[in-house]
């Protein structure tokens, strides 16, 4: 089950990242006509990544790893870029990003769905669950571009080091 926790591990570093990436929008969203709409959609949004990142570092605990707990460690481990002050936060800027930032976790969510298909049955169901949740977020984020959907850039396969304590 290494290889498991492994992965749960990376997607909730992902997920850290995304959370605090969705709270920057919240916070600092300007000149959007939906303002009210879309500061309470992002809050929706971080609100449920807390709930994930319960379950998954849960997850990793009843599979008998540990999960990371160090913000560095999330920020080293996640494929998905941290959102800076310096960065436009216009409603198409922060759409994209979200977009982007998803798709990371889709992607991961479908990796272990098929990992965990006959030998870990609970990580599956989350992973059902998840699947239900991010695609309903691509939804909604995809509807709400006024322009078309962006070029989808081919997910980076993060290397993989091995683990030293740090
Ligand atoms: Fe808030």
């Amino acid at each position: 089950m290494e290889d498991i926790t492994r992965k749960l591990n990376f997607l909730l570093a992902n997920l850290q990242v995304q959370r605090a990436n969705l709270q920057a929008v919240h916070w600092n969203l300007r000149g959007c006509h939906s303002f009210l709409t879309f500061h309470g959609y992002f809050g929706g949004l971080y609100d449920a990544n807390t709930g994930h990142i319960d379950m998954i570092a849960e997850l990793v605990r009843i599979h008998r790893g540990s999960p990371f707990i160090s913000f560095s460690r999330y920020l080293r481990r996640a494929t998905i870029s941290e959102v800076s002050e310096r960065e436009s936060m216009d409603i198409e800027a922060a759409l994209n990003k979200a977009f982007r930032d998803n798709l990371d976790i889709m992607g991961q969510i479908k990796d272990l769905f098929a990992s965990t298909a006959t030998n870990a049955p609970d990580i599956n169901d989350y992973m059902a669950l998840m699947s239900g949740d991010y695609g309903k977020r691509q939804w909604f984020l995809t509807s709400s571009m006024s322009s078309s959907v962006p070029a989808v850039p081919k997910m980076e396969e993060k290397e993989e080091e091995e683990e030293v304590e740090d």
